[in-house]
């Protein structure tokens, strides 16, 4: 018996992907190749923009085929798209078997069993399912042995006006850190060397628990022997703290990267967006990282054509990542959520205007993401080798979280090892190897 997952979105999909891979695996089914030969295919979706709709649709499409040769096959969607419209899917495509919603991903097992059994299984929860916490105890399946993703805290309290997650994944809901310890050692064990804290606001974590603050997690993870990088993704700029900033700096485990999503730069627009900061208080916690972290790589989100935003506003945003000069900058068109305070406000630009002030955006940051590559050259860099590539290359990452291929035995793999950068592309660094760990 084999399964198949197709996954959209973001981190924390694919961390719910591995879970889902991992109960699976308890089941007793392997991992298929292709998922013609699949007897589960799982597609984990994101509602995030109107794009990431219409390809899950597409894929659906695709998969259908598989009942033609194996009738019997199962086709089962879950995450963001199904939790808001999963009764919607099922009408477009009702050969789907199974359809789940994203904080009852632990009932995949009976579910399974319900859809072999002829039925259609469809369990879409309005309020959060209060066990949801027992999908922590599944191993997952990752495709990377060295570095892992870990949730530590579920759904968003935030109300950006825009936004479609807090409805998808629900409030607020921080794991214990006592959890989050057990499941960090037990992947140490396994050989991870990365922990990579995942949440829509981890910055957020620990409000709902009472006295727990989120430096205080980091601090925890690095007390973990073996835990050798840490990162965390997605950081508000409205939780983020001087206190969070200087435990950044003094854990030696803590990466100099940081994610911080800024999504427009006009007050105007983030106050319309419900942000709750202002440029100026954003740029003031920017200075405060740079300082605290000289070599921070920092990355950010855009969302360009928000309704009521003006060229002028635009070129706010423009000076934002010149100013900044983020390592990275995902930059998106705005896209109306249904049900979202903003996809009531008429749009205000032409989509052709928007796709042009998108398009320069990221042309003005490929030259900057270039810029700061360059400043690697001749630099000794700290890498954590994660695979031999096609090539025979040795591949990972800098603390920086840039890409680096190198020459060098295949008994690196799973180490951090010292590369010096003797080549800069566009997208990755090329170096020698000068020792290690
Ligand atoms: N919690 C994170 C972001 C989660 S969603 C934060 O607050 O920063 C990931 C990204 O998708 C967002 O940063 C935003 O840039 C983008 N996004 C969310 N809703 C969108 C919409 N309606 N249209 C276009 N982009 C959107
Ligand atoms: Fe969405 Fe805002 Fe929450 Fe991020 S903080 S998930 S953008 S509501
Ligand atoms: Fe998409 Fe859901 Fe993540 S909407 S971005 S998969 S939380």
């Amino acid at each position: 018996m084999k399964y198949y997952i197709r996954t959209f979105g973001c981190q924390m999909n694919v961390n719910d992907s591995e879970k889902m891979a991992g109960i699976l695996k308890t089941l007793g089914y392997e991992p298929a190749q292709d998922w013609k030969e699949a007897d589960v295919i799982l597609v984990n979706t994101c509602s995030v923009r109107e794009k990431p709709d219409q390809k899950v649709l597409s894929a659906l499409g695709e998969f259908k085929k598989i009942k033609k040769d194996k009738p019997n096959a199962i086709i089962g969607v879950c995450g963001c798209l199904a939790q808001r419209a999963g009764y919607e899917i099922l009408q477009k495509a009702p050969f789907i078997d199974m359809v789940f919603g994203t904080t009852n991903i632990h009932h995949l097992p009976q579910l399974l069993e319900e859809a072999k059994s002829g039925n259609k299984a469809v369990e879409i929860l309005e309020e959060i399912d209060e066990n949801e916490n027992l999908l922590d105890q599944f191993p997952t399946v990752r495709e990377n042995k060295y570095t892992a993703f870990v949730t530590v805290i579920r759904g968003c309290d935030k109300k950006c006006t825009y936004c479609i997650v807090p409805t998808t994944r629900g409030k607020e809901r921080s794991r214990r850190i006592g959890d989050i310890l057990r499941e960090v050692q037990f992947l140490v064990e396994d050989g991870v060397k990365e922990i990579h804290l995942i949440g829509q606001n981890v910055t957020a974590y620990g409000k709902d628990l009472g006295d727990v603050k989120f430096w205080e997690l980091l601090q925890a993870v690095a007390s973990v022997p073996g835990v050798e990088r840490i990162r965390f993704t997605t950081g508000h700029p409205r939780d983020l703290d001087e206190d969070t900033i200087k435990v950044m700096a003094d854990l030696p485990q803590v990466c100099e990267a940081l994610h911080l999503p800024i999504q427009a730069g006009s007050d105007k627009v983030l106050q319309a967006m419900d942000r709750g900061y202002t440029q100026k208080e954003y740029l003031q916690k920017i200075d405060l990282l740079k300082k605290y972290i000289p070599d921070i790589a920092l990355s950010t989100d855009i969302i360009v054509g928000f309704p009521g935003e003006t060229y002028e506003d635009y070129l706010e945003t423009v000076k934002v990542i010149k100013e900044v000069e983020y390592d990275q900058v995902f930059a998106f068109k705005y896209s109306p959520r249904p049900g979202t305070p903003a996809a009531d406000i008429p749009m205000t630009e032409s989509p052709e205007t928007i796709s042009k002030w998108l398009n320069d955006l990221i042309n003005i940051q490929k030259d900057i993401t270039f810029k700061k590559n360059l400043s690697y050259e001749g630099k000794t860099v700290e890498v954590l080798i994660e695979e031999v590539n096609e090539e025979g290359k040795l591949t990972g990452r800098t603390r920086t979280n840039k890409l680096v291929h190198v020459d060098g035995p295949q008994e690196y793999v799973g180490y951090i090892v010292n590369v010096k950068i003797e080549k800069v592309n566009r997208f990755s660094l090329e170096g020698r190897i000068n020792g290690g760990d």
